[in-house]
């Protein structure tokens, strides 16, 4: 079993430590909530447990389906072991239904069906609020070669179609969600966590949100709707 050393880097909702394998890095799912850019703060209580349980069950069952992603092992509630991968500054939303800032930006009613996947890239800076930007964009100034551009949208493509079959068979309505990809040993591995801190997950029957928007929005029953989530992922 890797040792775990010291913190090398701590995130909004992660922290991230060395391993004595150079190979392997730890992350710990904290309780910390953060919206806008962090404008808004706040604590999910036991969301760092929730994120890191349904993160390894969707990474396991994207692995057993062919996606390459930087998951080793659950080692506890709140830590996951994980390849150390070179973050590549681009954050990958994929859509299903409308929802969130392009409903916004187009005036538009959340829930609309989209006719296809819409996937978006941003570009991961805080202190720009990262900006939305083109495949153009992310080639022109190097974040990623068009090969690995090429392996991420497939990727994200694939996990969409995987995730909403997933989540149908639990009732829930995968809306879109964001990923984050990296390089391990010159491949492109999908990495960071799928949670319903970077997911919209609406209850099919209902309608009813059971993710992040219920902090973002002040809607209230933040942490049932998380753990009715985790309840219907993993049957406990
Ligand atoms: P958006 O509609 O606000 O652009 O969000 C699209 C998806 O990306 C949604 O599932 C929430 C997720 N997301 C993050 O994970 N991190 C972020 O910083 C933002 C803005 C969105
Ligand atoms: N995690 C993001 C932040 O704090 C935003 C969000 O998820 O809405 O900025």
């Amino acid at each position: 079993m890797p040792q775990k050393l010291e913190q090398i880097y701590e995130g909004k909702a992660k922290k991230l430590f060395r391993t004595d394998d150079p190979n392997l890095v730890i992350h710990y799912f904290k309780d910390d909530a953060t919206a806008f850019n962090a404008l808004k703060k706040g604590t999910i209580v036991d969301k760092g447990i929730m994120n890191n349980t349904l993160s390894t069950v969707i990474f396991q069952y994207l692995e057993k389906r062919g996606v390459k992603t930087h998951f080793v092992k659950k080692l506890s509630d709140r830590e996951m072991l994980s390849k150390k991968v070179q973050i590549i500054p681009v954050e990958v939303v994929v859509r299903n239904v409308l929802a969130g800032s392009l409903a916004k930006k187009l005036g538009r009613e959340e829930g609309e069906q989209l006719k296809k996947p819409v996937v978006e890239f941003y570009y991961k800076d805080d202190a720009l609020g990262d900006p939305m930007v083109n495949a153009d964009h992310v080639l022109a100034f190097g974040w990623a070669t068009k090969q690995e551009l090429a392996a991420i949208t497939k990727s994200a493509l694939e996990v969409g179609k995987l995730l909403t079959a997933f989540f149908a068979k639990k009732g829930i309505r995968l809306v879109d969600f964001k990923l984050e990809f990296g390089r391990h040993k010159g491949k492109v591995l999908l990495a960071d966590e799928f949670s319903p801190d970077t997911s919209r997950l609406w209850d099919m029957k209902s309608g009813e949100k059971m993710d992040k928007d219920r902090f973002r929005r002040d809607l209230g029953k933040v942490e049932e709707s998380y753990s009715e989530v985790v309840r219907r992922v993993t049957g406990k």
